[in-house]
C-alpha cells in the first residue's frame, strides 16, 4: 500500500459552504474530503485529510509528509499568500507537492494573484470549486508515478 496523500487546509475552510458560498460554493469541507477519498482511492490511494486555522500546525503537518505522505494537496487558503514559513516547510519536501484553490485566484483582488506556496508547487489548480481537489489529486498521482518512472 503506497503512503497516503496528504490534503492539507488552511485557514477559514472549514466554514466552507456558509463562507462567502457565491465565491467558494456550497460544498461542505467534509464533502470535499469525502470527494478526495472517493477519487484518490479509484487511483489506489488513501488521503489524510486535515484542515487548521493555525499556521504554525500547517508547517507540523508539512513536516509530517515529508516522511508520511507520497504527495502533498495544499489549500493554503489566507496564509498562501503571508506565509513564508508554510512556503519553507514546502521545500524541504521531495514528493510532489500541488497547490490547490476553489476559486479562480487570477480573477480576484491583486493579492490574491500570487501565492508563496506556488514557488515549491509543481502545479496549481483553481477556479473550479471543490472538483479542484479532485483534479489536484489527480495531479499529484501524475506526478507521483512520474517520480518513481
Ligand atoms: C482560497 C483563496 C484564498 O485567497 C482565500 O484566502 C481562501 C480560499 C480558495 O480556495 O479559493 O481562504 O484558498
Amino acid at each position: 500500500m503506497p503512503k497516503p496523500i496528504y490534503v492539507l487546509n488552511g485557514p477559514n475552510l472549514n466554514l466552507l459552504g456558509v463562507r462567502e458560498p457565491h465565491i467558494y460554493g456550497k460544498t461542505t469541507l467534509d464533502q470535499v474530503g469525502a470527494l478526495c477519498e472517493a477519487r484518490a482511492g479509484a487511483l489506489g490511494y488513501t488521503v489524510v485529510f486535515r484542515q487548521t486555522n493555525a499556521e504554525g500546525v500547517l508547517v507540523d503537518w508539512v513536516q509530517e509528509a515529508r516522511t508520511e505522505a507520497s504527495a502533498v494537496v495544499i489549500n493554503p487558503a489566507g496564509y498562501g499568500h503571508t506565509s513564508v514559513a508554510v512556503l519553507d516547510a514546502l521545500k524541504a519536501l521531495t514528493i510532489p507537492i500541488v497547490e490547490c484553490h476553489l476559486s479562480h485566484l487570477a480573477t480576484r483582488e491583486s493579492f490574491r494573484q500570487k501565492t508563496y506556496v506556488s514557488l515549491a508547487a509543481s502545479g496549481l489548480v483553481a477556479g473550479f470549486g471543490a472538483k479542484s481537489y479532485e483534479l489536484a489529486i489527480e495531479a499529484a498521482v501524475d506526478l507521483i508515478g512520474k517520480a518513481s518512472a
